[in-house]
């Protein structure tokens, strides 16, 4: 069986990767410091799969740690999920997130060369594209200034893996451009856990449904789209979870020093209203919402072509908007205050 580290495995994505690594016959082993999880999310895999799943609390940054638990774990595959990934916060923390996302992954290269990794597959946003000219976004779109340093940390990231990986003796690497991933597993089991008061659209929809929050600040309705609101590609966060075991296994056909870079989106922008409604239809729940002033740095609009992720990964994301908050809001029902 086929041992794959997801390091910050702990996390939103990572939690769901694990769950597809599983099912799809490979071990995944979890690297995570916990500093935005929980380790209630490794009981509730362990629940989910019905097996024990292999951890470490720690840093990935720790390689003196991370040589012993590669040797141990016989791991030739990593999933690198471990970074900060909060737009606001990283504007009030730069060098945190410059420290953690970029400064960390360099040292993850340097010693990838020492151990038996052969795949490496890279989290990355499409934030990297900044505003789009042409929509849907194509992979071959140029990197226009990111509008954070998140967005920052994210684009060099792709170079630095990039580049490590065009002079490694034995290594494979794809950087995965997410769009906006919503949802939980259907389970309730696992789902996003904001650390504080969300940012990100879904769960502060999802918190304000459940009576956490009075009302939800729709960021803007004059925007140039169909309603004014602005328009984004979500996907459900299973179907992100399932591009990255195909990806692993893109990956072991390619010769050593190949890198590719590929978004994972659904293709279909929906607007900020349109979720809100889609979510009334599905719930049946009245949301509580108001027009307010535009977000500093938001995009108008961005969906992603996946003409790439079809062909290429040979997967597609199966899962509607509809079931992405259905599965939210029974995820959501699972929380406390
Ligand atoms: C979506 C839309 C908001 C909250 C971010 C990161 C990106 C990626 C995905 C990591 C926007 C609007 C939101 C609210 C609102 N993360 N909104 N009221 O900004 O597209 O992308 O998450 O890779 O890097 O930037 O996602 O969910 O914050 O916003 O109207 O209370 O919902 O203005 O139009 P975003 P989001």
């Amino acid at each position: 069986m086929q041992t794959v580290l997801v390091t910050g495995g702990a996390g939103f994505i990572g939690s769901h990767t694990v769950v597809e690594l599983a099912e799809a016959g490979y071990r995944p082993v979890i690297i995570d410091n916990f500093s935005n999880s929980k380790y209630s999310v490794i009981e509730a895999l362990q629940k989910l799969l019905r097996q024990t799943v292999t951890y470490y609390e720690q840093d990935y940054q720790d390689t003196d740690k991370l040589r012993s638990v590669i040797a141990k774990e016989q791991v030739d595959s990593i999933v690198h999920f471990a970074a900060f990934k909060s737009v606001g916060e990283s504007v009030k923390k730069p060098l945190q997130y410059y420290s953690n996302n970029v400064s960390g992954l360099v040292e993850l290269f340097r010693f990838l060369d020492s151990v038996s990794i052969k795949n490496f597959v890279f989290s990355s946003s499409c934030t990297v594209y900044g505003e789009p000219d042409k929509l849907p976004v194509i992979e071959s779109s140029p990197m226009k200034p990111a509008t954070s340093p998140y967005g920052r940390t994210k684009q060099m990231g792709e170079i630095i893996v990039e580049d490590a990986t065009r002079v490694s003796p034995a290594l494979r690497s794809v950087s995965l451009r997410y769009f906006n991933p919503i949802g939980a597993h259907p389970s309730a089991l696992i789902g996003e856990l904001p650390i504080g008061t969300p940012n990100n659209l879904v769960p502060f929809l999802t918190q304000t449904a459940a009576g956490w929050h009075k009302e939800l600040i729709v960021h803007g309705d004059d925007y140039p789209t169909p309603d004014g609101s602005a328009i984004r590609d979500y996907i459900h966060v299973v179907d992100l979870a399932k591009a990255h075991v195909k990806a692993i296994e893109y990956l072991k056909n390619k010769k050593a020093r190949f890198y590719n870079e590929i978004n994972v989106g659904t293709g279909e922008g929906h607007s900020v209203l349109d979720v809100i409604h889609t979510f009334e239809n599905v719930t049946g729940i009245q949301v509580p919402y108001k027009i307010g002033p535009r977000r500093e740095g938001d995009l108008v609009s961005t969906y992603a072509s996946t003409n790439n992720a079809n062909a290429i990964l040979d997967w597609r994301a199966e899962k509607t908007l509809d079931d992405a908050l259905e599965d939210a809001w029974r995820w959501q029902q699972t929380l406390h205050q």
